[in-house]
């Protein structure tokens, strides 16, 4: 019998069973019908702020030779909703769950650090600390023309 190979990585404190974790942004739960979530290393939800915002002015995805680019400027229903709403959606699954952050600010990143990390729901933190279709790398207001 072959056994499985063990690709299993560790993080800090947390294990993953494999180093696959969907890109934020790029998944949410309507990509259950698509694969297994049980089957990644860790789940991934967009980044998100502290308080809401709309992201950038459509249009904001466009297809180019080489596949599409993208400028959505973080739109974030803010972190109050992601606990009520976000987070929810995603403990059914043997899977932790990596919240990723995006703040304006130190101050900001700190807050939405403290308020996750209490939350059993959230095994780890992610930083987005660099958006490039933001003013500044992400350190400052979107774009907004
Ligand atoms: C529609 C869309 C939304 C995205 N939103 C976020 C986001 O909220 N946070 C983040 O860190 N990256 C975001 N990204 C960037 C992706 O996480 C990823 O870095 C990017 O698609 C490049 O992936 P690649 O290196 O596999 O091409 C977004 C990308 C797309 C296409």
């Amino acid at each position: 019998m072959v056994s499985e190979p063990d690709l299993s990585v560790k993080i800090g404190s947390l294990v993953l069973k494999n180093p696959v974790m969907p890109a934020s942004g790029t998944f949410g739960p309507e990509m259950a019908a698509f694969i297994d979530f049980n089957r990644l290393g860790a789940i991934v939800p967009k980044s998100i702020t502290k308080a809401a915002r709309p992201g950038n002015k459509i249009p904001r995805v466009c297809e180019v030779e080489g596949g599409m680019i993208n400028s959505i400027g973080i739109q974030s229903k803010g972190v109050e909703a992601y606990i009520r709403h976000t987070l929810p959606v995603y403990t059914d699954f043997d899977v932790p769950l990596i919240a990723s952050i995006s703040g304006e600010s130190v101050g900001e990143f700190a807050e939405l650090a403290e308020r996750l990390s209490k939350d059993s729901r959230v095994a780890a933190l992610e930083l987005n600390i660099s958006c490039p279709n933001l003013r500044n790398n992400g350190r400052g207001r979107a774009h907004r023309g």
